[in-house]
C-alpha cells in the first residue's frame, strides 16, 4: 500500500532522506511513538494492536470476572480476558477503535462505551458494571499510528492531527499555530526531553509566520532546523510524541481518573496500568504508592487527619517490563511499564 499523501510541503531541499532508497532493506531500529511501532518508511497495512505484556496481564487478571479494558484499541487484551471467561467492558476514547474491537469482537461477553476514561458518562457505566479488574493500557494503537489520515504520524504527508476521538477539539497544527514560544518550549522540554526546546519552539514560530502548520512535513522541518541535519525518526518520535500527549491532554486526564476508577473496583479489585511514557510512569506511580501508605498528611502535621489507613496495596514494588524476547517479536512493547494495585476488602 503507498504511503498516504495528503498534500504537505515535503521536505526540505540537501535535508537526508528519511527512507531508504528503493530496493534497499531499512537498517534502522524501529521507531516508537506513544507505545506504538512504526516501521519508518514503509507503507502499513492498518492492523489492530498485538496485545503487550500479555502474559503480566494475564497473571494480573486471574479471578477476575469482570473486567473493565479501558482503552480496548483493537481489542487484543480484550480478547485474552473473553478467553479466560471474565465478562468485559471495553471503553476507548475513539469511535474508530470501539467500531474495530467490536466488529473483531462481536457482543458476546463483550459491551462497549465510547469516550475518555474518565469522562463522567464512562465511569458511570463502569460503576453500574461493578468490576473486579481495570486495566489502562494507555498511548496510541497501531491502527492510530498507522493510519496517516488520522495525524499522529512523522511519515511524510500526514496532516498534523494526533487527536483521539477524531474531529473533536484541538489540532496538533492548531497548538502548533497558536501557542506563544514559551508554552511551546515547555511543551517540548517537559514531555519529550528535548535539550534544544526553546530553538525548536522559536523555529516553529518563525516558521508559522510565513505559512501555517499543517502536515507532518513541517514539523519535521522545523526539528531539522532547530535539531541539526543529523536529526532522525527517533527525535520525531520523542517530538510527535510529546504533542500527542498535549493535544489529547493525557497526562492531565490519567491524573484526575486514576482515582475515580479505583473507586468503582469492588472491595479486593485490582487495577493495571501499561505506559510507555515516563510523565504517565511518574502519574501511576505516586498514585499506586500514595494509595498504599496508611498516613498521606503533610510530614511535620502533628495528628493525623487524613484516611489514616492505606487503601489497598501495591502489586508491583518495581514495573514489570517485557522481556527481550517479546520486544523482538513486538517492539511496541519496547518502552511498555506494568505497574498494578489492589484495593482494600472493605
Ligand atoms: C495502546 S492502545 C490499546 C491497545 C489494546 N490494549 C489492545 O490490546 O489492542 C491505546 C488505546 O487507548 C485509547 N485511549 C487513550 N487514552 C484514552 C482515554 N483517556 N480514554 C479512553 N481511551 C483512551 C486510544 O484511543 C487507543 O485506542
Amino acid at each position: 500500500m503507498p504511503v498516504c499523501h495528503t498534500g504537505g510541503r515535503g521536505f526540505e531541499p540537501r535535508q537526508p532522506r528519511l527512507n531508504p532508497p528503493r530496493g534497499t532493506t531499512h537498517p534502522a531500529p524501529p521507531a516508537t511513538a506513544g507505545g506504538a511501532f512504526v516501521f519508518f518508511g514503509r507503507a502499513l497495512t492498518p492492523t489492530y494492536h498485538v496485545p503487550v505484556l500479555a502474559d503480566a496481564v494475564r497473571d494480573w487478571t486471574t479471578g477476575g470476572c469482570r473486567i473493565v479494558d479501558a482503552t480496548v484499541g483493537g481489542g487484543g487484551h480484550a480478547a485474552l480476558f473473553r478467553e479466560l471467561g471474565a465478562e468485559v467492558l471495553a471503553v476507548d476514547r475513539d469511535p474508530d477503535a470501539i467500531a474495530a474491537a467490536r466488529a473483531a469482537l462481536g457482543d458476546t461477553g463483550i459491551r462497549y462505551s465510547t469516550g475518555p476514561f474518565g469522562s463522567a458518562k464512562v465511569l458511570g457505566t463502569i460503576e453500574t458494571f461493578r468490576p473486579d479488574r481495570i486495566l489502562l493500557d494507555l498511548g496510541v494503537s497501531s491502527y492510530q499510528l498507522d493510519t496517516d489520515l488520522r495525524g499522529f504520524t512523522f511519515r511524510p504527508g500526514a496532516p498534523l492531527d494526533m487527536r483521539m476521538a477524531a474531529g473533536h477539539g484541538v489540532t496538533a497544527a492548531d497548538i502548533l499555530n497558536t501557542w506563544p514560544e514559551a508554552r511551546l518550549a515547555g511543551a517540548f522540554a517537559e514531555l519529550a526531553d528535548e535539550p534544544r526546546a526553546r530553538r525548536l519552539a522559536r523555529a516553529v514560530v518563525k516558521r508559522r509566520a510565513t505559512a501555517p502548520f499543517a502536515t507532518s512535513d513541517d514539523l519535521v522541518n522545523a526539528i531539522r532546523e532547530a535539531r541539526g541535519p543529523r536529526s532522525g525518526p527517533s527525535d520525531f518520535a520523542r517530538l510527535f510524541q510529546a504533542l500527542r500527549i498535549v493535544v489529547n491532554q493525557e497526562l492531565e486526564q490519567l491524573e484526575l481518573a486514576l482515582p475515580a476508577l479505583r473507586a468503582t473496583l469492588v472491595p479486593g479489585g485490582r487495577m493495571a496500568v501499561i505506559t510507555y511514557h515516563s510523565g504517565e510512569d511518574r502519574i501511576v506511580k505516586h498514585a499506586f504508592r500514595d494509595w498504599s501508605r496508611s498516613c498521606v498528611c503533610p510530614p511535620r502535621q502533628p495528628v493525623c487527619t487524613c484516611r489514616g489507613r492505606p487503601l489497598g496495596r501495591l502489586l508491583t514494588r518495581k514495573p514489570i517490563r517485557p522481556a527481550a524476547a517479546e520486544v523482538r517479536d513486538n517492539p511496541r512493547a519496547r518502552s511498555a511499564q506494568l505497574r498494578a494495585f489492589e484495593v482494600g476488602d472493605g
